[in-house]
């Protein structure tokens, strides 16, 4: 069970010499992930004036980010993480914040345009996960979004009748459930607008991204859509192949 100290411990011993790139080989590399995975889903909401990106690590998606935003906040649990963002964004339009792992002190109410979480809060549990949706409708502006990658583990955490247990091969928060998630943004009023539930080294949807919006007031929350989708890791990697194609077109030279 990935506790905050655990979390903490491991993050802050990590051995950070690829900077997140190590987790993103399966997905054909950064640009791969970034272009086909995460910027399909976030691009309807930037750019915009504020994005506060949740666990950025050595700010491998921050690097993407941050052309789409006049002014990023980084929080992140891990000191030696957010030092090393600091040396590597600097100080103009940024803000650095070591939290303690779940709440966003430091953040004013109201004053963000976008939220983004993707690779970390997979490791949380739903204690830490519960906290996060309610900073996040305290600090987003009315009718804000923002997509945070978590996990639906917890569903697969325990054997049924009809299946075994899944192994827990990526460390993964054993109490967290999409189900979890938008019953504490209902609780927090916190529109769960949409939530993709994804196979993670796995068939079973193990992950989910969950995009959420505040709501402007007096607009009524409505039922989230849930929706399983099997063909993530398909879809980003016909658009690889698709690259590849078109890199490997023999392009005619005239000669002079
Ligand atoms: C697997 S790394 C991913 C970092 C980055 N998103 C990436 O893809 O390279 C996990 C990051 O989440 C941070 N983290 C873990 N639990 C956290 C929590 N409860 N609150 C804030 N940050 C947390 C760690 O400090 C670490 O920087």
């Amino acid at each position: 069970m990935p506790t905050i100290g655990e979390n903490l411990r491991f993050w802050s011993d990590y051995d950070w010499k690829l900077e997140g790139n190590e987790w993103t080989v399966g997905y054909g590399g950064t640009a791969a992930a970034w272009r086909y995975a995460i910027l399909p889903r976030i691009q309807r909401f930037v750019p915009c004036e504020h994005i506060l990106e949740l666990a950025p690590g050595h700010g491998v998606w921050t690097r993407c980010l941050r052309p789409f935003a006049a002014r990023m906040t980084l929080v992140d649990l891990t000191p030696r993480c957010i030092d090393h963002c600091r040396g590597v964004f600097g100080e103009q339009g940024m803000t650095y914040l070591v939290n303690d792992g779940r709440t966003l002190s430091g953040v004013e109410d109201q004053s963000v345009d976008f939220v983004f979480s993707w690779h970390s809060l997979v490791h949380a549990e739903h204690d830490v996960m519960r906290s996060y949706v309610q900073e996040a409708m305290r600090v987003l502006r009315p009718g804000a979004f923002g997509l945070i990658h978590h996990t639906n583990y917890g569903e697969f955490a325990v054997e049924r009748e009809d299946r075994p247990a899944l192994p827990n091969d990526h460390w993964r928060g054993v109490d967290m459930t999409a189900a979890k998630f938008r019953n504490d943004c209902v609780a927090h009023g916190l529109q769960c607008v949409y939530q993709e539930l994804v196979p993670w080294g796995s068939v079973e949807p193990v992950d989910c991204f969950s995009l959420v919006r505040r709501p402007r007031p007096g607009e009524p929350l409505r039922p989230t859509v849930a929706d399983e989708n099997p063909f993530f890791w398909q879809h980003i990697r016909l658009g690889v192949a698709l690259d590849c194609r078109y890199r490997e077109v023999p392009i005619p030279i005239p000669e002079n």
